[in-house]
């Protein structure tokens, strides 16, 4: 549905790109975010897609229509680009009615006005505006502006949605309902969403796919299930969660010499740089329930408990020095100080190459 090729961007009197050789392929339906830090190239890329901006060099395509391609000079305006956006700011006009705010993208593409009453309806029952249509825009919560922003957007029935952190001037609450609000409501349509964020925790509950930026380059593209589980890069690792990452000196087949000794692996995999190992992955063993030495086994001791609630955070210290976060289940008793044990699950030791420079 959207294909990027070899996009680049660079603004003008700016030292680097801001786009660097960014490709991608998203699926009709699929709900696709761009992840990565602030200024990565996030909303760069999104504004290239609406047409906002200029790239360098590259080729755009959205449902089958070609909007960008530099060296065949083409560049569609927005208006004429199959898109439909919601930005950050709710962007919603005060002086009309939550109706009239929905109707008027009806309006200037001159449909029907009875073909503009059904569809407004339509996509403000959907979004829980049902009974608003006649309120003013200005007497709505920060929720419900971005559910008429949204509205607006849905009511054009293009192609592609496209979304710069829709969610990020909501409080933590609202932001997390309307997060599974806007997932459900986009795959009911059927539409096809480019979204946003530098949130983590938001990118890996609402996408489909997620592509991970940094420095205006793509780094790693995957399912939020095999983003989060088996990262191939330290950038990734570290992004995504918290990671312990081990230095690699040798790698052969499943074995592998870190800088905590050998290491067994659960897949083998060539020109490894270093593995990692998410905190929750950490089996943290004490007194009787110390297992014999074993492959992964390393003894240590408790140097600090942190208890949080949900869950709590130990910090082993091994006999190196070095030091390991664990997360582990708050119910079970744990004191600074004691000798325990633990196990790096060869199933949940991530092998990270190295990075392109
Ligand atoms: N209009 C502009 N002129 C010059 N440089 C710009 C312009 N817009 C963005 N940049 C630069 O381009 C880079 C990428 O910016 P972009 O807005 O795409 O980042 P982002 O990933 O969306 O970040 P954030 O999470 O903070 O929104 C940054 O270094 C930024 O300073
Ligand atoms: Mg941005």
């Amino acid at each position: 549905m959207v294909n990027i090729q070899d996009l680049w961007l660079s603004y003008p009197g700016a030292a680097h790109p801001s786009v660097r050789g960014v490709s991608l392929d998203i699926a009709a339906g699929e709900f696709f975010t761009l992840l990565g830090p602030s200024g990565c190239g996030k909303t760069s890329t999104l504004r290239s897609v609406a047409g906002l901006e200029t790239p360098s060099a590259g080729v755009i395509t959205i449902a089958e229509q070609r909007v960008f391609d530099h060296s065949g000079a083409v560049h569609v305006p927005i208006h004429a680009r199959d898109i439909a956006m919601v930005f950050q700011s709710y962007a919603v006009w005060p002086h009309m009615t939550v109706g009239q705010n929905v109707a008027f993208p009806l309006e200037v593409k001159k449909l029907a006005r009875p073909e503009i009453g059904r569809r407004v309806a339509e996509v403000l029952e959907m979004v829980g505006l049902g009974d608003m249509a006649q309120r003013s825009a200005t007497q709505l919560s920060g929720g419900q502006q971005q559910r008429v922003a949204i509205a607006r957007a849905l009511v054009r029935r293009a192609a592609v949605m496209l979304l710069d952190e829709p969610l990020s001037n909501l409080d933590a609450k609202l932001r997390e309902q309307m997060r599974i609000e806007l997932r459900d409501l986009l795959k009911r349509v059927g539409m096809t969403a480019i979204y946003v964020t530098h949130d983590q925790e938001e990118a890996l509950m609402l996408s489909d796919r997620i592509a991970l930026m940094n420095a205006g380059q793509l780094v790693e593209i995957g399912t939020p299930r095999g983003l989060y589980l088996s990262p191939t890069t330290v950038f990734g690792a570290t992004f995504l969660g918290a990671a312990e990452i081990l230095s690699v000196s040798r790698c052969q087949g499943l074995q592998v010499d870190t800088e905590l000794g050998p290491l067994t692996l659960a897949r083998g995999q060539e020109g490894l740089s270093s593995v990692a190992i998410r905190p929750e992955a950490i089996v943290v063993r004490q007194g009787s329930e110390i297992l014999p030495e074993g492959p992964n086994r390393i003894a240590g001791q408790l140097h600090s408990v942190v208890f949080s609630g949900r869950q709590q955070q130990l910090v082993v210290q091994l006999a190196s020095g070095r030091k390991l976060n664990a997360q582990v289940d708050a119910t079970r008793p744990f004191d600074a100080g004691a000798p325990v044990q633990v196990e790096l699950p060869a199933a949940r030791l991530m092998g990270l190459k190295k990075e392109p420079a």
